[in-house]
């Protein structure tokens, strides 16, 4: 069977808006490091590694190995049993944290774990109110959405909170554009400290806030804004959760978590993509007190079960093991180098932004801030035939999102420049 047949059948039954990508979409049936293969048997260099979540690479065979050897043993139990995975993979993770007496709860997806997060820091803080940030995306579950703020996942108005969103996103257009990082800074915290003035009785419980905004297009504030917003905060008791979704286990390169750029510790943090390199495994790490304040008994059926937890484990061994925060910073900095210096002639390049492994290229109407949504489709179209996978991403779906595995070689980094340039200059023409 064709991938066009296949793509007939999955337009009969799947829901219309499970969005897919290109004209001609495709099935990834095998990969190997940082390659995949097409049903068609064509290869491609995979520089979106299924939404920032192969992070050591395709069929890396110590996590493959782990993951048949549990599978043989014991798949499943629930969490009203122990699981021995579980718990030495919340040990690690409370450590690697650097929060103080920290407790992880496991969930199946991001969506889920913020679900989590925002449940925790609502019952600790008998609040309701929460912030997040514009140009945000959370997840698509009722609650997620509810922080989300992008019309285009906003399938709902519908929210369990109340809430307000503080300054941040493009630094392309609206209020933060132009402005030096000092400047954004001190209007981020005046229009924080605005907004609380005018929230209503009860306090705030949470901000919720991406170290780098993922599907808002690699939008990043600069460090230090987040110490800053924080350090409001914590003058009102509110708590921050980090989404370290896509920005966690080092893939800004700098540090292992996104939020490590701004210099302070969050009180909450929510995982996903990376750890299980594609195994369904997330979760929430937070300080003891916050974790445990929900005031009833919980269960989760799949939640760091045996495999997943295995399988994360020895996906966690080989990232620490080979260094790869080093590779993603090194190669990181390379990539996005020579898309600055190469791209700065093309005038529909309007930004080149990121860290590490990490980077947006944002198209707009030629020497303008408009964005140009029909080019980055287009882009899309033009790197698929050169055998390049890329994502997209952005409020107004105009940012070229590149996010390989944090295993990529020099060489292979340098071969997906390549076909990148020639596609801009091509679109330039
Ligand atoms: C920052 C962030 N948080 C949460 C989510 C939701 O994760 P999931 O798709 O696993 O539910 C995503 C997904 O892309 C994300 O980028």
């Amino acid at each position: 069977m064709s991938q066009h047949e296949l793509f007939q059948r999955h337009r009969a039954v799947m829901p219309k808006w499970l969005g897919l990508l290109y004209k001609e979409p495709i099935e990834l049936v095998s990969g190997s490091g940082s390659y995949v293969i097409d049903r068609d048997g064509t290869q491609y260099l995979d520089f979106f590694g299924g939404i920032l979540t192969t992070m050591t690479g395709y069929g890396v065979p110590e996590v493959v190995e782990a993951i048949k050897d549990q599978a043989s043993k014991m798949i499943h139990t629930s969490t009203l049993y122990l699981i021995e995975p579980m718990i030495e993979l919340a040990e690690r993770l409370a450590r690697l944290s650097e929060i103080d007496n920290a407790k992880v709860f496991f969930t199946t997806s991001g969506t889920e774990a913020n679900d989590a997060a925002l449940l925790f820091a609502t019952a600790y803080r008998r609040s309701n109110q929460v912030l997040a940030v514009r140009n945000s995306y959370h997840g698509r579950s009722f609650s997620a959405l509810a922080v989300t703020s992008n019309p285009g996942y906003a399938a709902t108005s519908l929210s369990p909170f109340h809430v307000h969103y503080i300054l941040g996103g493009s630094r392309l257009r609206g209020p933060l554009a132009g402005i030096s990082d000092e400047e954004y800074i001190r209007r981020g915290v005046i229009d924080l400290e605005d907004l609380l003035h005018s929230v209503l009785p009860g306090g705030v419980a949470a901000l919720i806030a991406e170290p780098i905004q993922g599907v808002g297009g690699f939008s990043l504030a600069p460090d230090g804004y987040f110490k800053a917003i924080k350090a409001v905060l914590d003058r009102y008791e509110i708590l921050f959760i980090s989404d370290e979704v896509q920005t966690g286990w080092g893939r800004t390169g700098e540090s292992f978590w996104g939020y490590q750029a701004h210099g302070m510790i969050p009180d909450l943090i929510t995982f996903a993509k990376g750890l299980g390199n594609g195994l369904a495994i997330a979760g929430a790490i937070g300080r003891g007190e916050v974790v445990d304040a929900i005031p009833a008994s919980a269960i989760s059926t799949f939640g760091g079960g045996p495999l997943v937890a295995r399988g994360a484990l020895a996906n966690l061994d080989f990232l620490l093991a080979h260094d790869l925060q080093q590779n993603a910073k090194k190669i990181g900095s390379h990539i996005k180098d020579r898309l600055s210096a190469e791209t700065q002639e093309f005038a529909s390049v309007a930004d080149v932004r990121g860290k590490g492994l990490m980077i947006g290229i944002e198209l707009c109407e030629p020497n303008s801030t408009i964005p140009a949504p029909q080019l980055a489709s287009s882009f899309l179209e033009a790197t698929k035939v050169k055998q390049l996978l890329v994502g997209k991403g952005g409020l107004d779906a105009n940012v070229i999102r590149i996010a390989p595995p944090l295993s990529l070689s020099l060489d292979d980094a340098n071969k997906g420049v390549d076909i990148i340039i020639e596609c801009l200059a091509n679109l330039s023409r």
